[in-house]
C-alpha cells in the first residue's frame, strides 16, 4: 500500500501516480520469482540478498542509518523474500510518501531521491537487492556533503 503521509486523510497513491513520482512498486509473485531471471528483466547487473532480523549484529545502529533521511547515486531496488517493511520517499514535490512492503513486494526508488526505511513492529526483513551499479551504494544524508 502507498499513501501520502501529513495528508488530512490518508490518501492511497495509484500505481500510475506512484509511476509518476519515478517510483515502481509491483507484486511479482513469489512461487515464480527467480532472481535471475528479474534481474535481467529489470535491467540490473548485480543482486545480493540481505536479511535483518533480531539476530543480525547492531541492528539498532543499522536500523539507525536506514532511518535517517538520505539518498543513493543508483536505485535502490529490493524484492521482499520474507517480512515486512516501510519505506518514507520523498514526492518529486518534496512531501512524504509511504510504501509498506512484503512477502512478494518489489519497489524501486530512483537514484537521488530521498527516502527512509523502517522495519514493522516484527522486526524482520529479508529481501532480494538489485544494483546498476555497485559503486553507487554509499548514503548521502540529507544536510550532508552534497545532500541538500
Ligand atoms: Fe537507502
Amino acid at each position: 500500500m502507498a499513501f501520502w503521509l501529513n495528508a488530512c486523510v490518508n490518501l492511497r497513491l495509484s500505481e500510475q501516480e506512484l509511476k509518476e513520482q519515478g517510483i515502481s512498486y509491483l507484486f511479482l509473485d513469489p512461487s515464480n520469482f527467480d532472481a535471475e531471471m528479474e534481474k535481467r528483466n529489470l535491467g540490473y547487473k548485480h543482486h545480493d540478498i540481505v536479511e535483518l532480523n533480531s539476530n543480525t549484529p547492531n541492528l539498532d545502529i543499522l536500523l539507525s542509518k536506514f532511518r535517517r533521511e538520505h539518498f543513493h547515486r543508483d536505485d535502490e531496488s529490493r524484492y521482499v523474500l520474507d517480512g515486512d517493511g516501510f519505506f518514507d520517499i520523498r514526492s518529486l514535490d518534496d512531501r512524504w510518501i509511504r510504501i509498506s512492503v512484503t512477502d512478494g513486494d518489489y519497489i524501486s526508488i530512483p537514484a537521488f531521491r530521498y527516502h527512509k526505511f523502517e522495519l514493522t513492529q516484527i522486526e524482520r526483513i529479508k529481501a532480494v537487492r538489485f544494483f546498476k551499479d555497485d559503486h553507487s551504494w554509499e548514503p548521502i544524508y540529507r544536510g550532508e556533503q552534497n545532500g541538500k
